[in-house]
């Protein structure tokens, strides 16, 4: 018996994951997710996690991973029909039965799966032979590797009007087969048919089942009139219900608790040869609805790559636009833009991974974005313009379906909005350069902006980040199901980012996450020295919540709270440098106000600790101690 994809799908839809383990393995919930001792090994402490909105398990003691179908054909022995039968009892949906068009269109894409395969391989080995030595040089002139080359299927389309045509008739696959998958191209009755590609470089591309579906073509002729050619819509391919590396990236991305979406094929391969093979492309068009949809399987904010010139934000701004409407609590997007004229693929070859890394860690939020966009170059000088700039934001975030999220959004914006208009620009405002006022001696109120370089920002970062640390240090198991929160901080201090991968490495790995053995492997590790300063020494004292004896419930708000404070703080620095480079350009007193009031900002936001809601109730402490 086979089961349609779609129906398996409505399956795991239907089907609560958490409802059905839950009745193996006692769960606890913690945040979105679900954790419980690992059924597949035997351990103390429960590492196992149910992740109900994806759909999948997945236990960082044994890696046992899987969603509801994988975790009955495992844990009762049944086979997979005996599996989906059951869970289809129990969801009270019919098991579909194939009628027979849908059977024959079935075989003849289980045919034209094998014609594409076969296509493929004979691509591939083109790109090894004498014709393909042009294309091969150039893929290693980009810095493309063997091991690269054959993981991604790379190939070569011969520059001749009918190689493949007669490869693969000799094959005994037939014209009108190559026809339905779009290799060939006939252009009416009488013509003879010809080859779809020829002289490019060939990128496979296949769908979550890893079956090639599809082929993209780059052109190595500079003057072709195409750079890219992808093969049509066919029965197997529809382009924007598809992901290029879909397949690949798929475990990595659930691995990395992260799915970064380039623009181009040459991205993806460049970024998955450099350590980020979370990596997809939408193929040669913007995101689609299906497409976002897609990404939200693999991660709940996939960040995506834009170059950052003109036409860069202006997909960005397309693919926000696409997105709003289908916002859902937990689910976003995140930006992450490239230097001018740059995509992903360039900024690894010129400056390397850790450029790409830090360009993906301090990647905007689809709110931030989205108030850029609208507030870009915006004129707000008199109460209409303002009433104009009022209107525009709330008519964008009625595109926002869901009613939680559309409220949250016109909270924040409601926000964004007065601040913005509190700092009008005054009448016949002084403009006086940046420089010449400093030039000038400082006056009281310069020196307290602490114009330039924020000196205060180091000493402030260096304590959250060295508070988010301690804490981890003396409750590990704050990190059971959180700890891709704790990976995607962007550390300014070298010493404690490698602390954190460090914990992070043990942590994926540990059987139980307790403190002692944390210690050992950090001291095991070398760093011994840092761990002990950090929780041997007393800058951080009043934090009490980040110590052994405070309750792991006080502890774990404290350490979220911090968190969120550290990417507040992150955003509120961004847009003082941002600011501070705009008065460096040009002055003006509206600028000045609203750097004047991000410092005042920061200052409140440097350590309010007392204010989190219930802190110190679980430790016995009055909260407002
Ligand atoms: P780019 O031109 O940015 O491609 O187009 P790239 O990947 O950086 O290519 P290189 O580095 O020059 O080799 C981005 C994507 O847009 C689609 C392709 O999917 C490409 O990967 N595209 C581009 C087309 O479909 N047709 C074109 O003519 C150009
Ligand atoms: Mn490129």
């Amino acid at each position: 018996m086979r089961f349609s994809p779609e129906f398996l799908d409505q399956l795991r839809e239907r089907l609560s994951l958490a409802e059905i383990i839950g009745s193996k393995v006692r769960l606890q919930r913690r945040g979105r997710e679900y954790v419980g001792l690992c059924p597949f090994h035997n351990e103390k402490t429960p590492s196992f996690t149910v992740v109900e909105d994806k759909g999948f398990y997945h236990c960082f003691g044994c890696s046992a991973h899987g969603d509801v179908i994988s975790f009955l054909t495992e844990t009762e022995g049944v086979s997979f029909p005996e599996a989906v039968e059951n869970l289809a009892a129990r969801a009270g949906l019919p098991v579909p039965v194939e009628n027979e068009t849908e059977r024959a269109d079935r075989e003849q894409r289980k045919t034209l799966y094998d014609v594409m395969a076969t296509a493929a391989s004979w691509f591939e080995s083109q790109l090894q032979t004498g014709p393909g030595s042009t294309a091969l040089a150039y893929l290693e002139k980009r810095g493309i590797g063997a091991t690269t080359i054959k993981a991604f299927g790379l190939g070569f389309a011969p520059a001749g009007r009918s190689a493949l045509k007669e490869a693969m008739l000799a094959r005994k696959i037939s014209e009108q087969q190559l026809i339905d998958t779009g290799l060939l191209i006939k252009p009416d009755d009488v013509k003879a048919s010809y080859d779809r590609f020829r002289d490019r470089i060939i990128f496979p591309i296949s769908d979550a089942r890893d079956r090639i579906i599809a082929f993209g073509g780059r052109a190595m002729d500079k003057n072709a009139k195409a750079k890219y050619l992808n093969s049509p819509e066919t029965i197997l391919f529809h382009k924007g219900r598809i992901l290029y590396n879909l397949s690949r990236a798929r475990k990595a991305a659930y691995d990395a608790g992260s799915l970064l979406v380039a623009e181009g094929y040459m991205d993806v391969i460049a970024l998955s040869q450099a350590g980020f093979p979370y990596a997809v492309a939408p193929l040669g068009t913007a995101l689609t609805e299906d497409q976002i949809a897609l990404a939200w399987r693999m991660a709940s904010e996939p960040v995506l790559c834009f170059d950052g010139d003109k036409a860069g934000k202006s997909a960005a701004g397309r693919a926000l636009e696409r997105a709003l409407p289908l916002l859902k609590p937990g689910y976003s997007l995140k930006f992450a833009l490239m230097p001018e004229g740059e995509d992903p693929d360039s900024v690894l070859r010129s400056e390397g991974k850790e450029a790409v890394r830090k360009i993906i860690s301090s990647s905007r939020s689809a709110s931030e974005m989205l108030w850029q966009l609208l507030t870009l170059g915006a004129d707000t000088s008199t109460p209409e313009r303002r009433a104009g700039l009022e209107k525009k934001v709330y008519d964008s975030l009625g595109n926002i379906k869901d009613d939680t999220v559309r409220r949250f959004y016109r909270n924040d914006f409601k926000n964004r909005l007065f601040k913005h208009f509190r700092f009008q620009p005054a009448k016949g405002g002084a403009r006086a350069s940046l420089k010449k006022r400093l030039a000038q001696p400082a006056t009281g109120d310069l020196k307290k902006t602490r114009l330039g370089k924020s000196s205060g920002e180091k000493a402030v970062k260096n304590h959250n980040e060295e508070l988010v640390t301690l804490v981890i240090l003396n409750h590990p198991q704050i990190l059971l199901g959180r700890h891709e929160e704790f990976v995607g901080m962007d550390f300014q201090s070298e010493e404690l980012s490698r602390l954190r991968d460090s914990i992070v490495e043990w942590a994926s790995n540990a059987e139980t996450l307790d403190r002692e053995g944390l210690n050992h492997h950090l001291v095991e590790k070398d760093f011994e020295k840092l761990y002990t300063r950090l929780t041997q020494g007393d800058s951080l004292k009043s934090d009490w919540f980040a110590w052994p004896d405070a309750d792991l419930a006080d502890a774990e708000k404290g350490w979220l709270h911090v968190l969120s404070r550290h990417h507040e703080l992150e955003s509120l620095f961004r847009d003082i440098r941002s600011t501070e480079e705009e008065l460096n350009n040009n002055w003006s007193d509206e600028g000045y106000r609203r750097l004047t009031a991000l410092q005042e900002e920061i200052h409140n936001a440097a350590g309010d600790e007392f204010e989190i809601e219930g802190l110190g109730l679980a430790s016995g402490r009055h909260p407002a101690v």
